[in-house]
C-alpha cells in the first residue's frame, strides 16, 4: 500500500476515535461552508495527491484528485492527449468528477464522472479500495454524482482521448439582444443530436461598474470547426466582441479561468428548467427585478452572475450515475446564479439575498418550467440534492444500502458536515 494512502488510513482512524469533525479539500472550490476547510475541525489537505500518470499503454490516466484541470492538461497535450475533463482551470479533478463534471465532450461522453474507469477510494468504516464496474461495482456506481457522501478518493482513473484543436471562445452581447440569445441558446440544446462535437453556455452578469447587464456566450466546437451550423444563430447577431479563435483545451480552460478570479466570497444556487426561450425570460426578468429592488445593497465590491447550460438528450442519455436523469425528461437547462463579494461582513446579508433570488426564481419558474432536478456541484450547501423530490425512491434505497455496507456505523454523517448524506 502506498504511503500516502497509508498515512490517510491512520489519520482517518485517531479522527474517528476521537470524534473529530472533518472536512476534505481537492481543488478546494466550493464556496459551501464546511465543505472544503471546517472550524473547530480537521481539513484533510489532499494536495500532494496531485500526479498525473499515463497507464494501461497510454489509453488511461490516474488524476490524484487535489490535480488542477490546467495541469492534467498541460501534462497530457504534451503527449498529444486529452481528458473529458473540467472546463475551467483552476477547478479542482476530485470534487468536480464526484459531483458529475460538466465537460465540453458532454455530449458525447456524458458527465465526466460517467468515464471514470476506477476510482481508489478509503471508505469510512476504513478500508482502501479499488472500485470500479466489475469490482466493488456498488461503490463504483455511488460515487459518481454523490460529491463525497461515500468515503474519500485517493485517485481517478480516466481514458484517455486524442488531443485535438478546438474553435471557440467568447461572444459578448449587448443586453437589447438577450431574446434572440435565448433563441439560439434553445436552438443549441434542440438540435445537440445533429452535431455532437458543438457546445456552449449563456451567462449574464451585472456588477456595479457596469452600465447595465452584459452577455457573454461562450461556444466550444472540439473538432475544430470554425463555423459549424450549430453556432450561425450566435455568430449572425450583432455583437460587441468576439474572441472566438483555434485554441487547445488547455488554453480555453485558462481564458475561463481568468474570468473568474479567485479571492472572492461566493453564495451561489443553482435551479433545472424544461428548455424553453420563455423559461430563460423568467430567469432574466427575475433577475433584472431583483437587481431593482437591491441595487444599493449590491454596490461596492458585489457582482451577481447567472449562467445558463444547455443540459441536452444526448448528454443525459449516456453513463450509469446516480443522477436518474432520463431523455424523456426532454432538453432540460442547467440555471446557476452566483454573488461574489469581498467584505466578510456582509456574508449574512448576501447569503439571505441569494436565498431570496432562489425564491424568486423558483416561483417564477412555476411548475410549467421547473424541474426537480439538482446538480450537485452548483448547488448550494441548504440545497439537497438526496430529498426524494429530487431523487427516485428506488435509486436512493440503492444508496442506502451503499452506505449501510461501507459506513455501517454513520461516520461520515457524524464527522463530515459539509457534505450531503443518505440516511
Ligand atoms: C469558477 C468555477 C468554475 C466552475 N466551473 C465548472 C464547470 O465548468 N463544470 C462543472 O461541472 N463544475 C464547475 N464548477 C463547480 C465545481 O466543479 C465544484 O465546485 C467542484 O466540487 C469543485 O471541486 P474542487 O475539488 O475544486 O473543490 P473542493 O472544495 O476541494 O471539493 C468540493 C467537495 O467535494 C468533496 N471532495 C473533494 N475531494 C474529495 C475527495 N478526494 N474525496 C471525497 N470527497 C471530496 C469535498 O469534501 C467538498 O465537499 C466550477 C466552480 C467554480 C468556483
Ligand atoms: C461526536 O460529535 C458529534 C458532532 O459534534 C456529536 O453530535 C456526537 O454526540 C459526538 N459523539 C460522541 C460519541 O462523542
Ligand atoms: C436558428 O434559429 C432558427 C429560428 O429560430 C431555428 O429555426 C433554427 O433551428 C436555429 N438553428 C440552430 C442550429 O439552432
Amino acid at each position: 500500500m502506498p504511503d500516502g494512502q497509508q498515512g490517510l488510513l491512520l489519520a482517518l482512524e485517531v479522527m474517528v476515535q476521537r470524534n473529530v469533525s472533518i472536512a476534505i479539500e481537492s481543488g478546494g472550490h466550493s464556496s459551501n461552508p464546511g465543505a472544503s476547510n471546517i472550524a473547530g475541525g480537521i481539513t484533510i489537505d489532499l494536495a500532494k495527491f496531485n500526479t498525473v500518470t499515463l497507464t494501461d499503454h497510454d489509453q488511461s490516466v490516474w488524476i490524484g484528485p487535489a490535480a488542477r484541470w490546467s495541469d492534467v492538461y498541460t501534462f497530457l497535450e504534451h503527449h498529444g492527449l486529452t481528458v473529458s475533463g473540467g472546463r475551467v482551470g483552476h477547478v479542482g479533478v476530485g470534487g468536480y468528477v464526484f459531483g458529475g463534471g460538466f465537460s465540453w465532450f458532454a455530449n458525447q461522453h456524458g458527465w465526466t464522472c460517467d468515464s471514470v474507469l476506477e476510482f481508489e477510494v478509503i471508505t469510512p468504516n476504513r478500508r482502501l479500495l479499488h472500485a470500479r464496474k466489475d469490482w466493488n461495482g456498488d461503490l463504483f456506481w455511488a460515487l459518481k454524482g454523490s460529491l463525497g457522501a461515500f468515503g474519500l478518493v485517493t485517485a481517478i482513473k480516466l481514458p484517455i482521448l486524442p488531443h485535438r484543436e478546438v474553435y471557440g471562445g467568447p461572444i459578448g452581447y449587448a443586453a437589447t439582444e438577450a431574446s434572440a440569445l435565448f433563441d439560439a441558446l434553445h436552438g443549441l440544446n434542440l438540435n445537440a443530436g445533429k452535431d455532437l462535437r458543438s457546445q456552449g453556455y449563456l451567462s449574464f452578469g451585472w456588477s456595479p461598474s457596469a452600465t447595465g447587464v452584459e452577455y457573454t456566450a461562450y461556444l466550444l466546437n472540439i473538432a475544430g470547426n470554425e463555423a459549424p451550423p450549430a453556432f450561425e444563430n450566435f455568430t449572425s447577431m450583432s455583437s460587441i466582441h468576439n474572441g472566438m479563435r483555434e485554441m487547445t483545451i488547455k488554453e480555453s480552460a485558462n481564458e475561463i479561468a481568468r474570468s473568474n478570479p479567485l479571492g472572492y466570497r461566493r453564495a451561489k444556487f443553482t435551479l433545472t428548467a424544461k428548455s424553453s426561450v420563455e423559461a430563460m425570460e423568467v430567469v432574466r426578468r427575475t433577475v433584472e427585478d431583483f437587481i431593482n429592488v437591491y441595487r444599493e445593497d449590491l454596490a461596492g465590491d458585489k457582482r451577481l452572475g447567472v449562467t445558463l447550460q444547455p443540459l441536452t438528450m444526448p448528454h443525459v442519455s449516456i453513463g450509469d450515475n446516480i443522477f436518474s436523469l432520463k431523455p424523456e425528461d426532454g432538453p432540460l437547462l442547467l440555471i446557476s446564479a452566483e454573488i461574489w463579494w469581498k467584505d466578510a461582513t456582509r456574508d449574512k446579508m448576501l447569503d439571505h439575498y441569494s436565498k431570496e433570488l432562489y425564491g424568486r426564481m423558483i416561483q417564477g419558474l412555476g411548475d410549467k418550467h421547473w424541474h426537480p432536478w439538482l446538480y450537485p456541484n452548483y448547488a448550494a450547501k441548504w440545497q439537497e440534492p438526496f430529498s426524494g423530490r429530487v431523487m427516485p425512491d428506488r435509486t436512493r434505497r440503492s444508496l442506502t444500502k451503499v452506505r449501510e455496507k461501507y459506513d455501517p456505523d454513520g461516520v461520515w454523517k457524524r464527522l463530515v458536515p459539509g457534505v450531503w448524506h443518505i440516511d
